[in-house]
């Protein structure tokens, strides 16, 4: 292993890090990062007072939620699972999105999508900026971000995914209608449900089929001596609309 290598270290607690001449301090004792130079994945290392971790390469998704930048919105796994699991949509595919934000959702869609293409329309710089890190970071290669309003033109066409998550969404849909493939799937994410009012009357105008909203509820659940579920978390994130072009 190198110097500045991202390395999962994983005992009692889990902890993202980078291989250097710095110290990780945990409640269990410290590590010297430099260490890990002389190991190689699978093998433990030990922190001062002799607690024992685990030393793992970590995946895209282990860097996304432990060091990407998070602007204030993103799609979390609940949903993003959704969509996959309900569009079917193959490793292979061809997805769009707009907006980008962090770059959350396209970078879980990519992964799943290994051998297909995401394409991510941002409209403002700074943005931009966070996105285009965040997949630098996570090191995927089928990402392709551009700094564009997408309602003024959708360079894509024939895909097989057109994932939408920004204010007005109802204003490209036609736009996203004439790129999609036949059998090709929409699927918007709104965190208001006047959103998800305006944004059903646009689908109903058009040539779509299975159109339905749905809410993911997620809640965990304590395991322990008392189990029972955790009384705060994650209460509400968003509405998932789905439609699906015939022709
Ligand atoms: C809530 S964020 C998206 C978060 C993202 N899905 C994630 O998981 O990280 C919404 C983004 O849409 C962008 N946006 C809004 N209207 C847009 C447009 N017409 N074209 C491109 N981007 C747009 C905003 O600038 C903002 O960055």
């Amino acid at each position: 292993m190198k110097e500045n290598e991202l390395v999962l270290l994983v005992g009692p607690g889990t902890y993202l890090v980078k291989i250097s001449d710095r110290k990780l301090n945990t409640e269990h004792g410290s590590i010297d990062l430099f260490e890990l130079e002389k190991k190689k994945f699978g093998d433990r290392i030990k922190t001062h007072t002799g607690k024992e971790f685990m030393i793992i390469k970590p995946n895209v998704i282990d860097v996304l939620m432990r060091k990407a930048k998070r602007l204030p919105q993103i799609v979390t796994p609940k949903d993003v699972s959704m969509i996959l699991a309900y569009t079917g949509i193959s490793p292979d595919s061809l997805i769009v999105d707009a907006g980008s934000g962090s770059g959350f959702l396209i970078i879980f869609l990519a992964n799943y999508c290994h051998e297909g293409k995401i394409v991510t329309y941002e409209k403002r710089p700074e943005f931009f900026e966070v996105v285009k890190k965040n997949i630098e970071l996570v090191g995927l290669k089928n990402v392709v971000a551009k700094e564009k309003d997408v309602t003024k033109g959708i360079d894509e066409k024939n895909v097989d995914l057109f994932t939408l998550d920004m204010e007005d969404a109802e204003k490209v849909i036609e736009k996203v209608f004439d790129v999609l493939k036949p059998g090709g799937w929409l699927v918007v994410y709104s965190p208001h449900i006047g959103q998800v009012i305006n944004v059903r009357k646009k689908i109903e105008k058009l040539n779509f089929t299975q159109v339905k909203t749905i809410e993911n509820i997620y809640r965990e659940w304590r395991v322990g001596k008392h189990t029972l579920p955790e009384v705060s978390g994650v209460m509400h994130t968003g509405w998932l609309t789905f439609a699906r072009k015939v022709f």
